[in-house]
């Protein structure tokens, strides 16, 4: 090992070194200004399609970004790197960092060297929520590429949201960073729409994005493997924290078993049943009335109106 270079801290949180036999020992330690340098290694090990999953770009991120990368602590956020050593060598294989949004969440990025994918992503993940989680940062945000599968694989074991401002291309999603169901970022928009549906649904989403405010997608309920806490009769911080929850009933198979478990954990919530858009006027001209009841006393309506042309 080269030894003259000072090797930044590991803490407690960063977990004890994992000895894998002839490969070497795996370690994972904080980012340090000065780390430029085997960061831009590591991205230079990725192909195209993978920095396009990163960066959205099929280019390496310039000086700029590696420097801000590093040294991301100051500011509320934190880089960690995967370090394998061997009795001489020793390299970073991976890197995972998260930094503060307006919102109050923060925003995550994660590389694994193509050579070491498998399950260094998820436990280094792990390793991260775990900071995050004790800097008292609740989400992790991500925009994520649709085709990039398995981050999306990633985030859905650990269970999410997604935001309804995605494109076709990139979804951002949020989890939480104690391993639970996310919350509302703190200093999001209201109001704050909560639209239950597993598939998407644009045009219910067009039409609640005419309130303003925030909007996040779940189509965790009843979906095996989601940690959706409906399932076992636990309170929801997403049906919490809404100002309104639209089921689609498109969306949800039995909407009367999702209606009745909101009402049981949730009976103050505010929640609408949407049906969908009326032949007679284009998608787009149809407004979501909320014309909201509490989760007891849930009203169903067309939510149709004729705006005119
Ligand atoms: C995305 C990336 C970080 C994932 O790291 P990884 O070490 O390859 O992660 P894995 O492949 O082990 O994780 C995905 C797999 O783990 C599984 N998995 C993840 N968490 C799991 C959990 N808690 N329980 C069970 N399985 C889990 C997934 O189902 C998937 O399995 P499969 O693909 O083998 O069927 C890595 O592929 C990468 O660096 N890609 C390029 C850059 C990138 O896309 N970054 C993300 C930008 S947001």
């Amino acid at each position: 090992m080269s030894g003259e270079e000072p090797q930044p801290a590991s803490c407690e949180l960063c977990g004890p070194p994992i000895d894998l036999g002839s490969p070497g020992v795996l370690s994972i330690r904080h980012a340090a200004p000065g780390d430029e340098r085997v960061l831009d290694a590591l991205y230079g090990e990725l192909e195209p399609g993978d920095l396009t999953k990163r960066f959205f770009t099929g280019g390496k991120p310039g000086e700029h970004f590696l420097e801000g990368w590093v040294n991301l602590e100051p500011s509320g956020g934190l880089c960690l790197l995967v370090e394998l050593a061997t009795s001489d060598t020793r390299r970073v294989i991976a890197e995972a960092g998260f930094a503060p949004l307006d919102d109050g969440d923060a925003e995550l990025g994660i590389t694994v060297a193509p050579g070491h994918r498998g399950w260094t992503g998820p436990w280094l993940l792990d390793v991260l929520m775990a900071h995050a989680s004790a800097a008292g940062i609740e989400n992790m945000q991500a925009l994520v590429k649709t085709a990039n599968r398995p981050m999306l694989d990633i985030i859905r074991h650990r269970g999410c949201a997604r935001f309804d401002d995605s494109d076709w291309e990139t979804t951002r999603v949020t989890m939480s960073t104690d391993g639970h169901t996310p919350a509302w970022p703190p200093d999001s928009a209201r109001p704050r729409i909560l639209i239950e549906s597993p598939r998407s649904r644009p045009d219910t989403a067009r039409r609640a994005r005419e309130q303003g405010g925030t909007i996040l997608i779940c189509g965790g309920f009843g979906k095996k493997g989601s940690h959706c806490p409906l399932d076992d009769d636990q309170r929801c911080p997403l049906i919490e924290g809404a100002d309104a929850v639209v089921i689609d009933r498109r969306g949800v198979g039995d909407t009367d078993e999702i209606r009745a478990s909101i009402a049981l954990t949730h009976p103050d919530a505010n929640v609408t049943i949407v049906d969908p858009p009326s032949a007679d006027l284009p998608a787009r001209q149809q407004p979501l009335d909320l014309h909201v009841e509490q989760a007891g006393h849930i009203e169903e309506t067309e939510h149709v109106e004729d705006i005119g042309p």
